[in-house]
């Protein structure tokens, strides 16, 4: 797996003393590996012994002349597969958050389009400061992953979280982010947001889906290689780099764009909340009161919506098809019985009765459940960790689809 080429950013703090063994980890597991410092890291490790591990000299400076000749920090920026930041410091992760360029680090941080894993370590009172918390935020709902912090005795006399995750740990996560790569070639179809149902000009039936779980699948397929086309109900979300989006408004339109796209893909993932009934009839002008009498309701009758994730899993052959679930109680069951229902490979359930999770939020807890019954229970994760692992999964089963048919 991955061979990839990964440039370990170190920043300043006492867990930097572990950098030579987290090099010789990812060393170890055959990537090629480079080391850039930050000044306040140099207190910590010494550039001689990371480059005699690394194998490759050490970048410490953005305006050395004779370390820019070597490799010039925008070469560097593109070099890498993935950047590798441990340990990340309250103030490499405020410097990040605000998308600083005043050293070397955050300058080539700046410039790479590489995924990035931070591996937090500091005081636990830092760790937990809402100042630090609030930039964590920021740079997890942009996409960078992150592995630790761990609990226990730190340097500083406290105990609590803010030790750096072990250098193993670090490089094992690396590992399944390169991993990943596991989608190039792939066609990947995700649907997203909330369809919006007109009842007349200026009125509309639409939901509280933010279209925030699709598009973090969507740009989470896109980094590992896919060709994704993301068919998305209105949303304020921007399309994610490399992704083709077809919107839509109306059930209808959806299902009539997944039906132009879906011969063409490989994996589609219904994400979409769509609307099950829409009104039989919109009025092309605006209902106004005073067409009705005083006092009077309004009666909206409505019809189904075509069922595109039943329909899809129906026709798809060897194709990979992944449906949602919204639940809000007996979670697990009527999973179940949807996925059943649906026929899909892999129902992904929200337990929307959760304050801290699902609708507009930017964290996830959702429950992964297979056709044999089999559940994953995965904890609250920021939306683009809850891809991954979707992702993961849709690896997996893009590979067993493939052998059965070859077999
Ligand atoms: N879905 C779809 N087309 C529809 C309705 C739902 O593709 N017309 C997909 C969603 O994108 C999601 C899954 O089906 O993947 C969610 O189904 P949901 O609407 O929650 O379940 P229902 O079958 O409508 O059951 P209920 O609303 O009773 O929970």
């Amino acid at each position: 797996m991955g061979r990839g080429r990964i440039l370990v950013a170190g920043g300043g703090g006492i867990a930097a003393y572990k950098l030579p063994e987290l090099v010789r980890a990812l060393r170890g597991a055959g990537h090629e590996v480079r080391c850039m410092l930050t000044p306040a890291a140099a207190n910590f490790v010494s550039a001689l012994s990371l480059g005699a591990v690394s194998g490759a000299p050490v970048r410490q400076s953005l305006l050395d002349p004779g370390e820019e000749g070597e490799i010039g920090h925008i070469e560097l920026a593109d070099w890498a597969d993935l950047i590798v930041v441990a340990p990340a410091t309250a103030d490499l992760m405020a410097r990040m958050a605000q998308g600083l360029a005043d050293d070397l680090v955050t300058t080539v941080l700046l410039a790479s389009r590489a995924p990035v894993l931070i591996a937090p370590a500091m005081n636990v009172h830092m760790w937990e400061h809402a100042a630090t918390q609030a930039n964590l935020a920021v740079l997890e709902a942009r996409g960078i992953a992150r592995v630790g912090p761990e609990a226990g005795e730190l340097a500083c006399g406290w105990e609590g979280l803010g030790r750096m995750a072990d250098p193993e740990t670090i490089a094992d996560e690396a590992e399944r982010l390169l991993g990943a790569k596991s989608l190039a070639g792939e066609r990947v179809l995700i649907t997203a947001g909330g369809t919006r149902e007109p009842i007349d000009a200026v009125r509309a039936i639409t939901n509280r889906s933010s279209g925030k779980m699709g598009y973090a699948l969507a740009a989470e397929a896109a980094a590992r290689g896919a060709e994704v086309v993301l068919v998305s109900a209105p949303t304020a979300l921007r399309c994610p780099a490399g992704v083709r989006r077809v919107s839509v408004q109306t059930a209808l339109e959806m299902h009539a764009a997944v039906r132009d796209e879906i011969a063409e893909v490989g994996v589609a993932i219904c994400c979409a909340a769509v609307a099950d009934f829409r009104p039989a009839q919109a009025s092309e002008r605006k209902i106004k009161k005073e067409d009705l009498a005083p006092g009077e309701g309004l009666l909206l009758e409505l019809v189904p919506n075509p069922d595109i994730l039943a329909e899809i899993s129906r026709d798809r052959g060897a194709r990979v098809v992944v449906g949602f679930a919204a639940e809000s109680h007996d979670v697990v069951a009527a999973a179940r019985r949807k996925l059943a229902r649906k026929g899909c490979d892999l129902l992904v359930a929200n337990d929307i009765s959760r304050e801290d999770a699902g609708f507009e939020t930017d964290e996830n807890a959702v429950l992964l459940v297979s056709p044999t019954g089999d559940v994953e229970e995965l904890p609250l994760l920021p939306k683009r960790e809850v891809a991954r692992r979707v992702l993961d999964r849709v690896a997996k089963l893009r590979d067993t689809h493939g052998e059965t048919e070859s077999s």
